[in-house]
């Protein structure tokens, strides 16, 4: 049973702890040069791109930095060295600070969101472990085809009428549909919605709508809040919007008696298997709403970033194609055991997770007074946000030339030769995505199918750009299909 480890002599301080307060010598600590008195490191900042913004900051100023807008400071760290020393359970935990924690009023003590003491984690955390298990997978699988065959029949209908397809938005219909109907047994109806007449379903513009407003709470200072009450209010309604659609979905399994043994399931009849405790419901309308948004966004995205650098490299695609023809051989349909056989296209969505890690960082807090690095003393409770983005591209790590796409990095002997905790899309330690064999399993079959059936070839001229809603996402990206 994954433990999350306590601070000794109880609960970790909450909210939002400026480094000041957690780091003594944040004088060792560089920051940005052109700094505002009062306002802080807002030069050139852009409160669209706040990862893309630290990743060139991190560029100039090296393994470890901190921001502060508006009083407020962080420090980003993103050297292996040091990201591996904060990887450490034994020193550091989970922090639920900044975007996730302006998630709570959403998701509340769900398992994304729960501080590490909250004993909902646990209970959570050990009931719905087995809806991940091989044997839960197994079952899925049919369902995950199911859907990935709506995909395709929308792609071929694209195809015919010549028309490129909007890869982000197909992407995200999937992965919605495909954690709804596995995890809940629910039908969004993504595909049959008319997405240029009636725009994408109100779930989709709901949770978007949730996500930019935690983004932008990070960036909007307590004082200047007023600015944000327009935006509070929509927010209250995309919230409310949520929770009903999670009653809606809930409801229906209860009407329609015994479920098929899904994760809803495991939320409504199962007890935690030593203590006999279950999960109340408020906890699980969190639950519901959690895995409806941690199920399908990151997913989504690097669905998206997989395709856009396999059409935009012919030798990589052609490669990974003849995998496929040979592991899956003409069979209509591939069985289970066959997707974890394609090594080569997992390697492809491994190196495009390097580059766009779609959930682009995580927190880490001292769970007892340390030292990280030797020489930046941090009390219990301080924090430090891991940039993945840079993490993935430090070329003590990846070598000379990080930003070039080479799935071969993934090849065995070149994974073994690098250092531990360098490659870390799914977070670390216990609080790691509970959803990474799910989310692998999905991805990889869905771009084996993709690759069986089409050419992909990029809009003439495209160059990738990275819209921020706290994961990141490929923008505008659009593909023209040929069948083969
Ligand atoms: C490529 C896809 C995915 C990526 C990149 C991703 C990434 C992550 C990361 C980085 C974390 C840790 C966050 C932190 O430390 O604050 C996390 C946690 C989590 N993810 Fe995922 N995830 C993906 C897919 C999924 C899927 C498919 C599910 C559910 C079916 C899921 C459910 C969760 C949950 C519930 C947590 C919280 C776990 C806990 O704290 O116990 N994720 N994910």
């Amino acid at each position: 049973m994954a433990q999350v480890t306590q601070a000794p002599g109880g609960v970790l301080p909450r909210g939002f702890r400026s480094a000041e307060q957690g780091w003594p010598r944040l004088d060792r600590i560089p920051h940005p040069s052109r700094r505002v008195p009062l306002i802080g490191d807002v030069v050139g900042a852009n409160v669209r791109t706040p990862i893309q913004d630290s990743m060139r900051i991190a560029a100039e100023l090296g393994p470890i930095f901190r921001r502060k807008g508006f009083g407020k400071e962080i420090v980003f760290v993103w050297g292996a060295g040091l990201a591996a020393e904060l990887a450490d359970e034994s020193r550091f935990a989970k922090h639920v600070g900044l975007g996730v924690a302006n998630l709570r009023p959403l998701a509340g003590d769900g398992l994304f969101t729960a501080y590490n003491h909250e004993p909902n984690w646990q209970l959570a955390h050990d009931v719905l472990a087995p809806g991940f298990s091989r044997d839960a997978m197994a079952g899925y699988h049919p369902l995950m085809l199911d859907v990935a065959g709506q995909l395709m029949s929308a792609w071929d209908a694209s195809e015919a009428a010549g028309r490129s397809v909007d890869v982000p938005v197909d992407m995200t219909k999937l992965t919605l549909e495909t954690i709804a109907r596995t995890g809940f047994g629910y039908d969004f109806g993504s595909f049959e919605r008319d997405f240029d007449q009636e725009g994408p379903h109100p779930f989709i513009s709901a949770m978007v709508g949730a996500l930019s407003f935690a983004q932008r709470r990070n960036v909007v200072p307590p004082l200047l809040s007023v600015l944000l009450r327009g935006a509070e209010r929509r927010n209250a309604a995309d919230r409310a919007y949520l929770n009903r659609t999670v009653d809606e979905v809930i409801a229906a399994r209860r009407a329609a008696g015994d479920g098929p043994g899904d994760l809803l399931d495991r939320m409504l009849e199962v007890a935690h298997p030593e203590t006999g405790e279950r999960l109340t419901p408020e906890n699980i309308r969190r639950q519901v709403i959690t895995f409806l948004v941690a199920g399908h966004e990151t997913t989504s995205g690097a669905l998206s970033f997989a395709l856009h650098y396999l059409a935009q490299h012919p030798d990589v695609l052609a490669k990974a194609r003849d995998e496929v023809d040979r592991v899956w051989g003409d069979v209509d349909v591939p069985a289970y055991e066959q997707v974890a056989k394609l090594r080569y296209l997992r390697r492809v969505l491994d190196e495009s997770l390097r580059l766009w890690p779609t959930a682009p960082a995580f927190a880490r807090e001292a769970v007892t007074d340390t030292t990280l690095g030797g020489v930046h003393p941090m009390r219990r409770g301080a924090w430090a946000l891991v940039l993945t983005t840079m993490l993935h591209r430090d070329p003590a790590a990846w070598g000379e030339n990080p930003e070039v796409f080479d799935p071969e990095r993934f090849a065995p002997q070149a994974v073994r030769a690098r250092p531990g905790h360098v490659f870390k899309p799914f977070g670390t330690g216990a609080r790691a995505c509970i959803g990474r064999q799910f989310a692998l399993h999905e991805a990889t079959l869905v771009l084996g199918l993709l690759l069986r059936r089409y050419d992909l070839a990029p809009e003439p001229g495209y160059r990738l750009r990275i819209a921020e809603r706290l994961t990141l996402m490929p923008q505008d990206l659009r593909l023209h299909l040929t069948r083969r």
